[in-house]
């Protein structure tokens, strides 16, 4: 039984409205079942077969409940209107045995959607809904809370290509709220996001991770969460966030990475502009894994661009090692503002390793390389000394780091002061104040 209306209007190419030629496109109108024990995921699935190509698929002002995964991969050309709420079962036996596999770190989702010019907009009233309580009082009972298999994302794009997401909210995501895999040239404007939890607080619920993806813009972005606010994971390039506004998280993060043996993996061409960090550990920072890898990901792994590759390079020309060699770079953040942070403002921990992970290990001998990173202008409250802390690979050190006009102070109005420095090579516009703290970290510092 079709659960949507059909309806499809012939092109009339000539009609003009208001000046403007209006071209009818085939248009699905999903109908919902109303009651959460009858799966509404079919039903859409159908919308996107019958009007995901050049076609329009709209979302009623209601609620539409979802007790199965969804894989859509074929839109091209399609308006989505998004005027409801979507809203994720609760029976988490069946996602952790169900949810679909992102392809990188062992993650898992609930939801892909993706293909070429898709314009998804909620109008600022589509609401995405995880129903993310259930996972966060479950996971709180669980042994491991970290990374747990099968926990899904609330939504991945996977090959999403010049398409624009705008207007919609994620409310309490189940595991991380987005993640963008092999994208290009995506635009996530006005996106609101709210994880905190009603019962428990919310983990892992990072807002958006960025994987195999360029061009990407983040703009007017509002995230509460319990993770990170966004991270930029392996093989993102030329990516934008700006005038967005990120409470209780961790702030920006670049990385995890370095977290596959032997693999090498790049953060690139990264602006950062108007951003507000309010009671965030960090603004910024940095996590890569060392050259050990213990276990595998998600929750262990390291030695990205490993030993044994390195020797083959080391016979490679100039121009080969530089494309080849793992780095972050190249990146640009302007005009930050703190409102008590709780750690180090700008924090670079080359020493990743999530809870469960074995080993205490090395910290200094990542093969990662950090450079020609610069921050102007950040300016707030914090509750920390460190403006900057620095915890760098003695193999690779960083390089070229520059931190210019930040001006920290706690609450009573003391200036924050310190800026600890471990193997952070060619510091621009300040001087080091003391070593940073060295050992296993998942979120920066120690
Ligand atoms: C259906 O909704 C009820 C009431 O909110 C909730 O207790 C139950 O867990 C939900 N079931 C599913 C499968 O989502
Ligand atoms: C999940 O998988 C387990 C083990 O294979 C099985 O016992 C259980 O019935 C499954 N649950 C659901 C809801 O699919
Ligand atoms: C999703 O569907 C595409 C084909 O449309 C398929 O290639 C891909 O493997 C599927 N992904 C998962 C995780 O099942
Ligand atoms: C997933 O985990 C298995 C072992 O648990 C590991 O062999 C594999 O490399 C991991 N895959 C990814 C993509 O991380
Ligand atoms: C920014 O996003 C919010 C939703 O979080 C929206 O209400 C607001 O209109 C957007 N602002 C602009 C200038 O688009
Ligand atoms: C976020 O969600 C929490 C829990 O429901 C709620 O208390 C809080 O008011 C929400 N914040 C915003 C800004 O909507
Ligand atoms: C990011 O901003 C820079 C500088 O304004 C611009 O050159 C670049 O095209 C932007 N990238 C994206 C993906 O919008
Ligand atoms: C900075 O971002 C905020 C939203 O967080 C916005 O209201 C403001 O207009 C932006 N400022 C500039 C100079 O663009
Ligand atoms: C510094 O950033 C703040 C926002 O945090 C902005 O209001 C101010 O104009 C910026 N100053 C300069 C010199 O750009
Ligand atoms: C928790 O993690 C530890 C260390 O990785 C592992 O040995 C153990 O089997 C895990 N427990 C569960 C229930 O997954
Ligand atoms: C860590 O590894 C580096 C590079 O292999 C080595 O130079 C350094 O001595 C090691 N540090 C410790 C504490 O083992
Ligand atoms: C760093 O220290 C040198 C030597 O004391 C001093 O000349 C320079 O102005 C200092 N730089 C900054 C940014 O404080």
């Amino acid at each position: 039984m079709m659960k949507f209306h059909f309806v499809y209007l012939p092109v009339i190419s000539s009609l003009i409205i208001n000046g403007h030629p209006v071209v009818s496109r085939k248009t699905c109108v999903v109908e919902s079942h109303g009651v959460n024990t009858t799966d509404d995921a079919p039903a859409i699935i159908n919308a996107f077969e019958e009007c995901g190509r050049d076609g329009k698929v709209i979302f009623l002002p209601t609620t539409y409940y979802i007790s199965s995964v969804m894989n859509i991969t074929w839109l091209d050309n399609v308006d989505i209107d998004l005027y409801g709420t979507l809203l994720w079962s609760t029976d988490i036996q069946y996602w952790l045995n169900n949810s679909l596999d992102v392809g990188y770190q062992n993650q898992s989702t609930a939801f892909i959607l993706g293909g070429n010019e898709v314009r998804l907009n909620g109008y600022d009233q589509g609401i995405i809904d995880g129903n993310g309580d259930y996972w966060y009082e479950w996971i709180s009972r669980q042994e491991n809370t970290s990374n747990y298999p099968g926990r899904p994302h609330a939504i991945t794009f996977n090959g999403l290509r010049n398409s624009v997401v705008s207007g919609l909210a994620f409310l309490r995501s189940q595991m991380w709220t987005m993640s963008l895999i092999y994208c290009e040239h995506v635009i996530l404007d006005s996106i609101f996001v709210n994880n905190t939890g009603n019962v428990v607080q919310s983990s892992n619920t990072d807002g958006a991770d960025t994987i195999y993806s360029s061009h990407i813009t983040f703009n007017n972005w509002t995230v509460y969460n319990g993770d990170d606010s966004i991270s930029l994971k392996a093989d993102s390039y030329d990516v934008n966030i700006t005038n967005s506004k990120f409470y209780d998280g961790q702030g920006i993060a670049m990385g995890s990475i370095g977290q596959y043996y032997g693999v090498t993996e790049h953060i690139r061409e990264v602006r950062v502009k108007n951003i507000t960090f309010d009671n965030t550990l960090h603004a910024v920072y940095f996590k890569t894994w060392t050259a050990d890898q213990n276990g595998y990901p998600p929750n262990g792994g390291g030695g990205g661009l490993g030993s044994e590759y390195l020797s083959i390079l080391k016979s490679k020309s100039c121009a080969e090692r530089f494309f080849a060699w793992s780095d972050a770079s190249n990146m640009h953040f302007d005009n930050l503002h703190a409102i008590e942070l709780h750690g180090a403002a700008f924090s670079i921990s080359q020493c990743t390793r999530f809870s469960g992970a074995p080993g205490d290990g090395n910290c200094t001998n990542s093969e990662f390389e950090i450079l020609d990173i610069t921050i102007n202008n950040m300016t707030g409250t914090t509750r920390s000394n460190q403006i900057a802390s620095l915890q760098c690979s003695a193999v690779k050190p960083c390089n070229d780091i520059g931190l210019f006009d930040i001006n920290l102070k706690f609450n009573n109005g003391t200036p924050a002061t310190a800026y600890l420095c471990g193997n952070a090579e060619s510091p621009r516009g300040f001087n080091c104040t003391g070593e940073p703290c060295v050992g296993g970290s998942a979120t920066g510092g120690c």
